[in-house]
């Protein structure tokens, strides 16, 4: 939610600023602004509603510029999309931006009674309100320090105090920010993917500690003022990693990269052909014991932590649960030290997902998390980290991130076993040649584009769609369900197939579009039957099924494949026809497949 980004240096800022903001869009886009330190104290402030586009279109009617300057694009929490709303605020000698919520801004408001300071709705310029209360024209330290020490809540500042033309200060608590010190300046993010064109040093942020950005250098300090050394992280992935590469959209980019994620994940972790976790600080005593797995996390990598059930109960025969993280972190889970909790997250800062984590460690369970962007918040307070190596996400609508979670659950469904003498070596080969084939099986969809593109039609014009299977396939619909919703705007709906006949079938009319998954052999005919209900009420039935299937005749009206024939697996080629299939239905409706309305990528607020 929200990015920011922060320069000081001897190069012109306002470019720096402006395309950093591009890179951090997908944060947020519904209005950016920037702020920047001009040689003579003052602070020239530019800001559009809208995509970053409208920005950079009015910072061109100026030639204002300098070496010191503050950006934020924004996904509006407290108060509308208009240009007051719009970051940076704005009061006294203070100009800041901000990420997070402050929670307690209305109690602030009155206790200090600022009222008549502000002119937006925003959370924000409260905080800045506050700054510039506390701030006496010589001491930003400790105006910051009084501030942040009255705010509840999630917060990354960056702050420009009037007359201080060559310093941005800096800080958090929760909502992340990294930074990087280079030799042509010092740098602010949200994110790595607005830094990594300058560097690939970086580190995070640590929270509650003041940073001071000089062109220079960068300072860290502590609660006590003391001054630390941060951790230096560096990126394993370059800066086209970020961009386009010719591709019309993030999304399908992110598609098609598809087969080489899942074998960035897969292939370091195997020793003699199955998965080992050894160089990642996990010994096989790490799988030996637990008597039950929880699953949290939220949206798309919820829906990895389905399949990940789907494939882990029968296998290794132990409970495992998902939760929705925003459920469990107000709940009383029934989890204890013998519990294994996965915290799935591409990010690794979704807030709730952060926040289910902590509440999982303060049962006693241990704590594995899954994610994908290296040193953030859930990878940092998990016991251990499985990172997936997918590169920068940047498209809205997740993708190749889902395939690598689901990776990453068949490398730990076969660890299992094999450490609980479930799988011999050979099974355990097995299995893992079978996680292989499917990237193949993968480039194979991405081969049938043109037909997934025709099926696609089915969806463009209509208002409603369902997603049905059993099982496995089940577990996929959601997914794909909220792929259509998400970049289509499509209302879809997945229901296991068996249970349409308790409701829902009676939402079946003539025409209504019904996505029918029957990849699973052991209840294959069960779903045809599901499948015929909703043909004989008129419904346009798209099959999926794998390639050796005997279709029925008259039970679908467009058929597909997957070129995989062990149930278990059928999955990851599965989802990358309903990626497809959302992304064209997008596409024909004209919308902005990367950047959906409403949403943000990265979800740092509750
Ligand atoms: O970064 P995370 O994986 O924790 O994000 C969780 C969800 O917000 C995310 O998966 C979301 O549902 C997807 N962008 C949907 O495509």
């Amino acid at each position: 939610m929200c990015g920011i980004i922060g320069y000081t240096g001897p190069d012109k800022v306002k470019n720096i600023l402006l395309e950093g903001l591009a890179q951090l869009e997908y944060r947020g886009y519904d209005s950016a602004g920037i702020a920047i330190a001009r040689e003579d104290g003052s602070i020239y402030v530019e800001k559009q509603t809208g995509q970053t586009a409208n920005l950079k279109a009015a910072c061109e009617q100026s030639d204002a510029d300098g070496h010191c300057g503050i950006g934020h694009t924004r996904w509006a929490t407290h108060g509308g999309v208009t240009r007051l709303n719009t970051h940076p605020h704005r009061a006294g000698k203070v100009t800041l931006i901000h990420n997070g919520i402050i929670e307690n801004y209305h109690e602030l408001i009155e206790e200090y009674q600022l009222q008549d300071q502000l002119v937006s709705e925003t959370d924000s310029e409260v905080a800045a309100a506050l700054l510039n209360r506390f701030y006496d024209g010589t001491n930003p330290k400790e105006a910051i320090k009084k501030t942040v020490a009255l705010l509840e809540g999630s917060f990354a500042f960056c702050i420009l105090f009037e007359g201080l033309t060559d310093r941005i200060y800096c800080i958090r608590s929760v909502s992340p920010l990294v930074a990087s010190s280079t030799e042509h300046g010092s740098l602010v993010a949200s994110d790595i993917t607005a830094v990594i064109k300058y560097s690939r040093k970086y580190f995070v942020v640590p929270e509650h500690q003041l940073m001071i950005l000089y062109p220079d250098h960068i300072d860290l300090l502590n609660e006590e003022g003391i001054k630390t050394e941060p951790e230096i992280l560096e990126v394993n992935w370059d800066v086209e990693s970020a961009q386009k590469m010719g591709f019309p959209h993030y999304m399908m980019k992110e598609i098609h990269e598809q087969p080489e994620a899942i074998r960035k994940t897969i292939a370091p972790r195997l020793k003699n052909g199955v998965p080992s976790f050894e160089d990642e600080g996990m010994d096989d005593s790490v799988f030996a014991s637990f008597t039950n797995i929880n699953v949290v996390a939220c949206g798309t990598a919820m829906y990895a932590g389905m399949v990940g059930k789907a494939v882990i109960e029968p296998i290794v025969k132990i409970p495992v649960t998902v939760q929705i993280a925003s459920e469990f972190r107000y709940s009383t889970p029934l989890i204890n030290e013998n519990t294994l909790t996965i915290v799935v997250s591409q990010s690794g800062e979704t807030i709730d997902t952060l926040a289910a984590l902590r509440l999982a460690r303060s049962c006693g369970s241990k704590t594995l998390a899954i994610v994908n962007v290296k040193g953030s918040s859930i990878a940092r307070e998990s016991d251990y980290v499985l990172y997936t190596h997918a590169g920068p996400e940047i498209a809205v609508a997740s993708t190749k991130a889902y395939s690598v979670q689901l990776s990453a659950f068949y490398l730990l469904a076969c660890k299992i076993a094999m450490v609980r003498g479930i799988f011999d070596h050979a099974q355990a080969k097995d299995f893992i040649n079978n996680l292989y084939q499917c990237i193949d099986a993968i480039s194979g969809i991405l081969e049938q584009k043109d037909q997934i593109r025709e099926a696609a039609k089915c969806l463009e014009n209509a208002e409603h769609a369902y997603y049905i299977g059993r099982g496995l396939d089940y577990a996929f619909s959601m997914e794909g369900a909220l792929k259509l919703k998400e970049i289509s705007y499509v209302h879809a709906e997945a229901y296991a197939a068996g249970e349409l006949k308790h409701g829902t079938i009676a939402l079946i009319e003539k025409n209504i579009p019904v996505v029918a998954f029957a990849t699973q052999d052991s209840v294959y005919n069960k779903t045809i039957s599901n499948i015929r209900e909703v043909k004989a009420r008129g419904a346009y039935v798209l099959l999926i099924t794998k390639e050796n299937a005997e279709i029925p005749a008259g039970v679908c009206d467009m058929h597909l494949t997957v070129p995989i024939e062990n149930d278990l697996f059928t999955g990851l080629p599965t989802v990358v026809i309903l990626q497809l299939l959302a992304y064209y239905t997008s596409l024909s409706k004209g919308l902005d497949v990367d950047k959906p309305r409403n949403l943000a990528k990265s979800v740092t607020v509750e």
